[in-house]
């Protein structure tokens, strides 16, 4: 397997907005990013993955782009990014930005300029769409709910928006916008900035005779899926990026790809197809999704969990590369939705960081998931901000009669501003977020669960994440040991080993409260073992054998033939 820095990373993603706030104003900023760079350093994360932090009218916190030059207000001026940049640097920590070329926002001046005329120069930035018998041009719906077509009564057309109205897809159908984000890459690369992650890069390339897709019973809208996700001519156009300016630098990129299999990923990050490094894929995260998809939040089984990562390790093992997540801006927090975040909190929060780093990947850590915050439940929708949750209570509630407090459950367990309430600093008011008075609110829970409580504690979780990055850079089959599955069909443990010529590393993660007990399978053979982590306390000399685990238990052995 060929050796990369990106494969030998841990990434910590940040959501500006909630870090860390220097001017008072509620909203983290890019300054109060600089100031906890020493925490991340502490921690010792090797990359920063910066959510959007462009010019924008927050329509969708940034993912909606108004100049890709320029900072968001509310975070700073570029004096600010190129200081945080150097700094960061200096600590040898490298900066990835987020890369939102599906859509722009509807006041970048590419978009003012295209609705004002059929003939305007920037027309075919967008995609413009007559109606079809006075209505939209086709059934698709948008993410978002609601139509993926806006009527704009300037042309008396409609464009094509696959999330808010806010949010119109770029057309790159036409050369002159892969030109123009070709350039801006190119721009932020030659600042020295080390990577983007992709959003939603799988959904650049449309069919262009744009049929109605696909509508389950009782829906509103059909599936822009089948001829807008993995369209035809995406690896064209990310071979094309990548030849012109991705690969004349030392950088590493990552794709956002909902809608991905492993096959359908090894085009996009198989070693000999010159496009991304790796992806982002959702199969897992969408466990549980019943009939209003993540908002009608079921239950699942350990084995469905199993047979999703094991398919994606054993699918990209060969020349690809995977991603590793449990949480990021869009997903609630893992210790509410895989663990237990009252009883066993801590045991649960650090077997899942266990279970996730001793996968073959690369592991991100969303802010806050290094000291295990929760999912949040705040008791009226208007304290929540996020565009999504009120656009889904709108299409459910409103429109189609779901009842109030079963929608208000499943924000509870899958809404995005779980991950979004303000990152928990310390005991003080707010959780040393802000002086001023935040943007969204925190989770009540911050005077229990913060940096500063944990920093000091042996035993916290922030400090046991601090020993899985350290065990990383000391165990190379960490990184590139093969992955196999052992005790498949259990329900409640999930065990694997990671194979690196003589050396195995066994990991032993029980998902559940209950003491089942683990078998060693016969044909794992070893001389000597040493316990390299471990979420409870555990004798060295303890035969392995048979284990009866603790609720939670997580165990990581290192055995030499
Ligand atoms: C995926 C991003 O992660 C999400 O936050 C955003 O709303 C959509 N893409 C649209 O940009």
């Amino acid at each position: 397997m060929k050796k990369q820095w990106w494969k030998e990373a841990v990434v910590y993603q940040i959501y500006p907005r909630s870090f860390k706030d220097t001017n008072g104003d509620g909203i983290g900023d890019l300054r109060g990013v600089l100031e906890k760079l020493d925490y991340l350093k502490f921690l010792g994360i090797d990359v920063i993955w910066l959510c959007p932090i462009y010019k924008s009218p927050n329509d969708d916190n940034g993912y909606d782009i108004s100049d890709y030059r320029d900072i968001m207000q509310e975070f700073g001026i570029m004096k600010d990014f190129d200081k945080l940049l150097a700094e960061a640097h200096k600590r040898g920590i490298k900066i990835l930005l987020d890369l939102v070329v599906n859509h722009s926002s509807d006041e970048h001046n590419w978009f003012v300029e295209s609705r004002k005329s059929k003939d305007n120069e920037y027309r075919d930035y967008y995609i413009w769409k007559e109606g079809k018998d006075g209505k939209e041009p086709n059934n698709w719906g948008s993410v978002f709910s609601g139509s993926a077509w806006q009527y704009d009564e300037a042309t008396d057309m409609y464009y094509l928006h696959l999330f808010t109205k806010k949010q119109p897809d770029l057309n790159w159908e036409n050369p002159k916008i892969r030109k123009e984000v070709q350039d801006l890459v190119r721009w932020w690369l030659d600042k020295g900035i080390d990577g983007f992650r992709m959003d939603v890069i799988s959904a650049i390339s449309k069919q262009q005779d744009f049929p109605d897709g696909p509508k389950k019973e009782g829906a509103l809208y059909g599936d822009f899926g089948p001829y807008s996700i993995n369209g035809p001519r995406v690896h064209e156009y990310l071979k094309e990026l990548n030849k012109e300016v991705l690969s004349k630098y030392d950088i590493m990129t990552v794709g956002e790809t909902p809608g991905a299999t492993p096959e359908i990923a090894m085009d996009y990050v198989g070693e000999e197809r010159d496009e991304l490094n790796m992806l982002f894929q959702f199969e897992h995260m969408s466990l549980g999704d019943g009939e209003d998809g993540k908002w009608s939040n079921g239950p699942f089984k350990l084995i469905e969990l199993k047979a999703i990562l094991s398919k994606w390790q054993k699918g990209l093992e060969k020349g690809g590369w995977n991603s590793l997540y449990w949480n990021n801006h869009d997903q609630p927090r893992i210790v509410s939705r895989f663990g237990d975040d009252k009883k066993y909190w801590k045991e649960s929060a650090k077997m899942l960081g266990t279970c996730l780093h001793m996968l073959q990947g690369t592991p991100y850590i969303y802010q806050g998931e290094e000291i295990g915050m929760t999912n949040v439940a705040f008791e009226n929708l208007e304290d929540y901000k996020d565009v999504e949750i009120f656009n889904a209570y709108r299409e459910l509630v409103q429109l189609k009669g779901k009842d109030h407090d079963e929608m208000m459950k499943a924000i509870y367990e899958r809404g995005r501003d779980n991950a979004r309430t303000p990152m928990q600093w310390d005991a003080s008011e707010n959780a040393g977020f802000t002086q001023g008075t935040p943007w969204i609110k925190l989770n009540p829970n911050y005077k229990e669960i913060n940096v500063e409580s944990q920093i000091n504690d042996e035993n916290s979780i922030l400090n046991y994440y601090r020993k899985l990055i350290k065990i990383r850079k000391e165990n190379e089959a960490m990184i590139y040991g093969q992955y196999d599955i052992i005790l498949e069909a259990h329900e409640e443990i999930y065990a694997y080993t990671r194979t690196l010529e003589n050396e195995k590393l066994l990991v032993i993660c029980n998902f559940s409260q209950n003491t089942p007990e683990f078998n060693l399978p016969e044909d794992i053979e070893f001389s000597t073992k040493e316990l390299i982590i471990s979420n409870y306390e555990a004798h060295e000399e303890e035969d392995i054998k048979e284990i009866a685990l603790r609720p939670y238990e997580c165990r990581v052995y290192k055995l030499i033939k």
